[in-house]
């Protein structure tokens, strides 16, 4: 394609995305003030593809599993109680759901080794191919397009070759959804982002993982969909 053309396309998938920049400095914020009912969401909404993703991630006892963006820790106990002789790893970018996910693991499983940070996604503070498994889900909706494959290249660095990527993203499958949900955006957008759930697979192969396997998952009215991959 000739270089105009390429910037044209560029310009134009830049102007039609509904979050051109992460607002991460305001999501932090909102994520921060949420934290408290936050787990009421993840009940009524998350909780199905949160055991389909544990379920597909072909995770054991013994790894060394890291999840990213935990929120209040609903997945995070879900690793832990699978991996109770391992090592598991959240983060969040909001210190009060890092510290509350840490809380509730610890309390329920005093005897895993268990540690949450609140760090950013896209700069992970881990070396080359540290984890056997890593997880993430709902979160590339609140990143740029750059910045999610920033953060899909730094899932890729830290986990060791052939270990497995799982990830979860609000699925685009259900027109209304897909309504009520751009204007949600519209309205909060460092709150709900923008579904990407179509491009991110294509994304993915273009950082270097392997997709293996990709589910459907509803609950109730909201779509859901799980990705695994190999690095
Ligand atoms: C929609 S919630 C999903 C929470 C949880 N993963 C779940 O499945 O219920 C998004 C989470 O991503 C976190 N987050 C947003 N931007 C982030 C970033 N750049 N790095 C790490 N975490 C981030 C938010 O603080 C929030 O807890």
């Amino acid at each position: 394609m000739p270089l105009s053309k390429n910037l044209d396309y560029e310009i134009i998938s830049i102007h039609r995305d509904k979050l051109p920049h992460t607002i991460a400095a305001r999501t932090k914020r909102v994520y921060d003030v949420v934290s408290g009912v936050y787990p009421l969401s993840t009940f009524f909404f998350h909780s199905r593809a949160h055991k389909e993703a544990l379920r597909m991630s072909g995770i054991r006892d013994g790894m060394r599993v890291l999840e990213v963006a935990t929120g209040s820790g609903e997945m995070f106990q879900r690793l832990v109680n699978a991996n109770q002789g391992g090592e598991t790893v959240g983060l969040d970018l909001s210190p009060k759901m890092a510290a509350r996910t840490l809380q509730h693991a610890r309390k329920s499983y005093p005897a895993a080794m268990t540690h949450c940070h609140a760090v950013d996604a896209r700069y992970l503070p881990f070396r080359d191919d540290t984890f056997d498994a890593v997880v993430c889900c709902y979160l590339l909706e609140l990143l740029s397009m750059d910045d999610i494959k920033l953060a899909l290249r730094e899932f890729h660095r830290v986990l060791r070759p052939d270990g497995s990527f799982t990830l979860v993203l609000i699925g685009q499958n259900v027109g209304t959804f897909n309504k009520i949900y751009r204007l949600a955006g519209s309205v909060a957008p460092a709150f709900w982002g923008r579904q990407v759930d179509e491009r991110v697979p294509q994304w993915m192969q273009s950082c270097k993982f392997r997709v293996t396997a990709q589910r459907e998952v509803r609950q109730a009215f909201y779509p859901s969909r799980v990705v695994t991959a190999t690095k």
